[in-house]
Order: structure tokens, then C-alpha cells, then sequence
């Protein structure tokens, strides 16, 4: 069953509540995925997503349960390097064993984990956390590729992605990972016309589309970009594949891709493409 998101589960802290909210939307995604046509490539998606995910936010918890002296750093500290430990060793047995079966266990763990973690450890260091301004400031400095304040941080709330994939479940892993960092603009198409039509309005900055998009073929889709008009051509192209095979990067690159990736992706690996990509446009 999907975890619905609730106020109970607030703990008062913007940038948190919106982590917990990627966090149990990745875990959502993991239920959809089981039983996937593709699913390797979505749920091997989502379990590298989640421990960068959790990686990441339990990061800025403590950085800022540490700024503002919470006195339960220590045995909350333990608590997330414990679920690290099992997500990783959950991950590795799925990508070695790719079973339903393997995928289910994954997320029951998930599931009750969580939500328990959140709605009663977190919980605890709501009176420390809110309104401290350092808190809030080494919070906001925490960013999910690394990205610090002596390099040129994305902005992603600037961005307009259009995401090409006939797997909505795929589409929906991706639209999570967008939104989770503030991109307010993620359209999603199903086949090249579709594409095609978004692109000639010009509205999106940087287009990620699948190899197999149906029937059609993703690298048609860039080989049209590039022989468009100049605010068309220099469109910054992710091209990903589920069915990789090592001469696929060099062919993809060849018809104009600018980057490529295999599935399952990762959370912090695709957006650092993206940032990358995002950074080239600017200059
Ligand atoms: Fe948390
Ligand atoms: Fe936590």
C-alpha cells in the first residue's frame, strides 16, 4: 500500500518536511515498480535514489541538530548510519538477485522504517531545529550533489525539463527526483511527436529521453534537435537506456546527445549530468 503523506507527519521544518516528502514518494514508486515490464531499471532506479536520498537528508538533519545542539545527535546519528547499513545491503542483494520477490522485502523495510523513523525519532528534534537560525542556514547549504557554496550551485528552480519516456512509471521516478530539488517545470511525452511539439513551442531548457521510446526510436528525437533552428539545436540532450550496450554511449553521442546514461540510474548521478548540462547552457 502507498504511504499518503499527512500534517501529523510534519516536523515543522520546510526543507525537511520537503525531504521526508521525496523520501516516501521514492518508497510510492518502489511499490508502482514492483511487477514493472522494465522493472530492474525502475526499481534498481529507486533503491540507488533512496540511499543517495537518505544519504543526503540525514546529512543535513545533522549538521543541523548539531548547530543547534540537540543533546540526541549522538543516538540519532546511529539510528540513520544503521538504516544506511540495511539499505545498502538491501540494494546489493536486489541488484545481484533482480527478483520481485527480493523488491518486496526491500519496501516492506522501507515502509515501516520511515514512517516510524519520522513520525518519532525525527520528531524529537523539532524543539532544538525550529527557528535556529544557524540550523536553518547549514540546512540550506546541504545539497544533494555535493554542490557547496565555493562552486557555482544549479538552479534548478530556473529549469524546464522535458522528460521523453514511454515508461510512465520511469516518468514518475524522474519527475520525483526533478521536483525534489526545486525544478518547478517537468513535462512528460510518450513518443517523439509528442516531443517534437513541446520542443517547437520552446518550452523546456534540457530534454532527457529514453533510447526505445515505444516504437520509437530517442536517438531520431536528437538527430531532429540538431538539424533544427538555433534556439532549437543547442538544446541540451540526456539520452538514457535500459538496454545498454557498451557501443550505445558512442552512437548516442555521435547522433548529438550531449551525455548518456544507462538505467537504473541514481538520484545524485543524474543530477549531476544535469547540473553539468544545465551549467553549459549558461555560458
Ligand atoms: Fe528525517
Ligand atoms: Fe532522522
Amino acid at each position: 500500500m502507498s504511504i499518503a503523506w499527512s500534517e501529523m507527519m510534519s516536523v515543522g521544518v520546510p526543507v525537511l518536511d520537503s525531504d521526508h516528502k521525496t523520501l516516501v514518494g521514492l518508497i510510492n514508486h518502489l511499490h508502482r515498480s514492483i511487477g514493472d515490464p522494465e522493472e530492474y531499471a525502475a526499481v534498481g532506479s529507486v533503491l540507488r535514489s533512496l540511499e543517495d536520498y537518505a544519504a543526503h537528508h540525514f546529512a543535513r538533519e545533522e549538521r543541523m541538530m548539531e548547530a543547534s545542539h540537540c543533546p540526541q545527535l549522538v543516538q540519532h546519528r546511529r539510528t540513520h548510519q544503521d538504516f544506511v547499513r540495511r539499505v545498502g545491503e538491501l540494494k546489493t542483494r536486489y541488484e545481484n538477485g533482480q527478483t520481485s520477490a527480493l523488491a518486496r522485502e526491500c519496501l516492506t523495510f522501507l515502509n515501516s522504517w520511515l514512517i516510524n523513523h519520522i513520525c518519532t525519532t525525527d520528531m524529537g528534534y523539532r524543539a532544538w531545529v525550529i527557528g535556529h537560525t544557524e540550523a536553518m542556514q547549514v540546512g540550506a547549504d546541504q545539497h544533494l550533489t555535493g554542490e557547496n557554496k565555493t562552486s557555482a550551485v544549479t538552479d534548478w528552480r530556473r529549469l524546464k525539463i522535458l522528460v521523453v519516456d514511454d515508461n510512465i512509471n520511469f516518468c514518475e521516478i524522474l519527475t520525483t527526483i526533478l521536483r525534489g530539488v526545486g525544478v518547478p517545470s517537468v513535462a512528460v511525452v510518450h513518443d517523439v511527436a509528442a516531443a517534437k511539439a513541446v520542443l517547437e513551442t520552446g518550452e523546456a531548457d534540457l530534454v532527457i529521453s529514453d533510447w526505445h521510446v515505444g516504437t520509437d526510436n530517442g536517438l531520431d528525437l536528437v538527430k531532429w534537435i540538431r538539424r533544427g533552428p538555433p534556439t532549437l539545436n543547442t538544446l541540451p540532450v540526456l539520452m538514457l537506456s535500459g538496454h545498454e550496450r557498451l557501443v550505445n554511449r558512442d552512437v548516442a553521442l555521435l547522433a548529438g546527445a550531449d551525455e548518456f546514461m544507462e538505467k537504473p540510474i541514481s538520484a545524485r548521478g543524474l543530477l549531476i549530468c544535469l547540473g553539468r548540462l544545465a551549467a553549459r547552457k549558461r555560458q
